[in-house]
């Protein structure tokens, strides 16, 4: 039976961190990845150009059961460091709003980067090969693999989970690393999808179809979180970005509130257009606050065709909150079929903050999404793949 020392299980961009760092140390490693490819969901990333980390990766921006728990690996191995490493190696990159740094070529640098570093670092690749039965040793671990090259056995001492969440399964996911944490007695937070469009129910749908399309600038609060950002309105509900980073707070039965004109109260607004020329259309004052169609909606949905003349301070009070304060309840959300991550996962309380391993079973190391610490939109959850997988890479 082939024996190394370390077995990291994924080739994303947590494993492949650590494999390095690994490598680095002088450990022989061997990654294995059942896909034909490692780091897919890096090539899809960020629109194709890899939103690769955020210059504001603080404790803030992670959910999880315990938020500080991701506070080691961050100031440990940082934004800073990542952007460095890209630098290195020469990759043009720049920085969007919100901190955001992407790539201004192809994401497929970031992959051919890490694998790079990897050769170089002496890290084995062995792709299309599935872990059919991880079993525990005396000195560690063995893992029986499936794949093109046929079926083996291969020892280690460390193993790492690095398999990610259940996000895309059409690309792959499966929630593998949460059975492999239960297998040796780790717990696992409730888990469910994060940064996803969230779903209207039909009534609500049919009324606001035509704006299927329409973008505005908008404050989304669920509970006394809120984000603004842009929002979309779909054909089955509300997309976009302010709507992704609510929908990893949002749990069914929450109502959203959503302010359509941040810094602009509508109501106020609204009579002033009143008291200025009374014989306006209540639609055509509104689409000065906000997109055409939506204003128009909003006033088809309260049977305001009318004047700003005809309508009461107590009408427009009412239009000024549907559009300062929309209180609205999504039915659901597009699932693990389109959400960039998986909100929960192994349990902090079972690792170790500062190497990643599991406290009761020496050897084993989970990193990146597998672990209940997730990121806001806008390269956050690279930043925690790259910096679990490095302070894991340090200790394996
Ligand atoms: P990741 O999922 O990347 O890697 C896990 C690897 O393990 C995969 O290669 C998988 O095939 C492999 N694997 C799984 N089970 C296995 C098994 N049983 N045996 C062998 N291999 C197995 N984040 C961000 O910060 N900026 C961004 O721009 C984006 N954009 C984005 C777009 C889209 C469409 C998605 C879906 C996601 C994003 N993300 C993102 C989120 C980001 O991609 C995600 O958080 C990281 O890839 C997580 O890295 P991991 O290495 O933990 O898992």
């Amino acid at each position: 039976m082939e024996k190394v020392d370390v077995i990291v299980i994924g080739a994303g961009a947590a494993g492949m961190m650590c494999a390095i760092e690994a490598g680095r140390r002088g450990r022989s490693v061997v990654v294995v990845e059942h896909a034909a490819k490692p780091g897919e969901k890096i090539r899809i990333s960020g629109g194709g150009r890899c939103n690769f980390t955020n210059h504001d990766a603080g404790p803030k921006a992670f959910l999880s059961q315990n938020p500080h728990f991701c506070k080691s690996a961050l100031s440990r191995y940082t934004q800073a460091d990542f952007i460095a490493l890209v630098d290195r190696h020469r990759i043009a990159w720049h920085e969007k709003t919100l901190g955001q740094l992407f790539c201004d070529g192809p994401s497929t640098q970031i992959i051919d980067m890490l694998t790079g570093e990897m050769a170089k670092a002496g890290a084995r690749l062995m792709l299309s090969t599935g872990v059919e039965a991880i079993a525990r040793t005396e000195a560690g671990f063995t893992i029986a693999t499936s794949g093109e090259a046929g079926d083996r056995s291969v020892a280690c001492t460390s193993l790492v989970i690095a398999t990610g969440g259940k996000s895309i399964p059409k690309m792959g996911a499966t929630g593998f690393g949460y059975d492999v944490a239960r297998q040796f007695g780790l717990r696992v937070t409730e888990t469910r999808p994060g940064l996803v469009p969230l779903t209207f129910e039909a009534g609500l749908l049919e009324r606001l179809k035509p704006l299927a399309g329409v973008s505005v600038d908008a404050v989304v609060a669920c509970g006394k979180t809120r984000f603004r950002e842009a929002m979309l309105f779909t054909h089955r509900g509300l997309s976009g970005p302010a709507i992704l980073q609510i929908s990893s707070y949002w749990r069914e039965g929450d109502a959203i509130t959503i302010d359509l004109a941040p810094g602009t109260d509508a109501f106020e607004a609204l009579k002033a257009a009143r008291q200025a020329n009374g014989r306006r259309a209540v639609s055509t004052a509104l689409a000065e606050l906000l997109p055409k169609r939506l204003a128009q909606t909003i006033c088809e949905g309260r049977g305001l065709p009318g004047n700003l003349a005809d309508c009461s301070d107590k009408v427009l009070r009412g239009i000024g909150t549907a559009v300062n304060a929309w209180t609205v309840k999504p039915v659901g959300s597009e699932g693990y079929r389109t959400a960039e991550v998986t909100v929960g996962g192994v349990d902090t309380r079972d690792l170790d903050q500062k190497t990643m391993q599991a406290r009761t079973v020496p050897g084993l190391y989970v990193v990146g999404e597998a672990v209940d610490v997730t990121g806001w939109l806008g390269g956050y959850n690279f930043q925690w793949a790259w910096s679990s997988g490095w302070v894991a890479g340090q200790a394996a």
